[in-house]
């Protein structure tokens, strides 16, 4: 069974390799490499897979979940420029991707193992574009 929390941030980024000349960031990346940076109202779903515990109902309880995701996720993100104050991302591209990659790792560094685990991870950096993050695959 797969249960899901979601949670929104709000954080600006500009997409740009600090690796890359300006020329190739503005090939790749277009106005979004404005190093000024731009803001989105990013939305996460945290979704865990596991089997209801047979005495509470509850494949993980959600209250658990939601201060969890504002603890790893939402308190070091809010209000942020990701590219300047939130690591990796002074040297790894804050695209949807990258940062559906980040919060999977933040979220699997402090979820207790036990009955649930960690199965996806969605951001939408808009209503109509989102990534979706299942960890590494073997
Ligand atoms: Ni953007």
């Amino acid at each position: 069974m797969l249960i899901t929390r979601r949670e929104e941030f709000s954080a600006s980024h500009a997409c740009l390799n600090p690796a890359l000349t300006p020329e190739r960031n503005r090939a790749l990346y277009g106005e979004d490499s404005n190093p000024n940076g731009h803001g989105h109202n990013y939305a996460v779903e945290v979704t865990l897979e596991g089997e209801p515990d047979p005495v509470s109902g509850m494949v993980f309880d959600l209250k658990h979940l939601k201060s969890v995701i504002r603890q790893a996720v939402i308190e070091p993100f809010d209000h942020r420029f990701l590219n300047l104050e939130v690591q990796p991302f002074d040297r790894v591209v804050p695209t949807t991707e990258n940062v559906a990659r980040e919060i999977w790792r933040r979220l699997e560094a402090v979820l207790p193992a036990g009955r649930a685990r960690l199965f996806s991870v969605r951001l939408y950096e808009t209503e109509d574009l989102f990534a979706d993050y299942f960890g590494e695959r073997p």
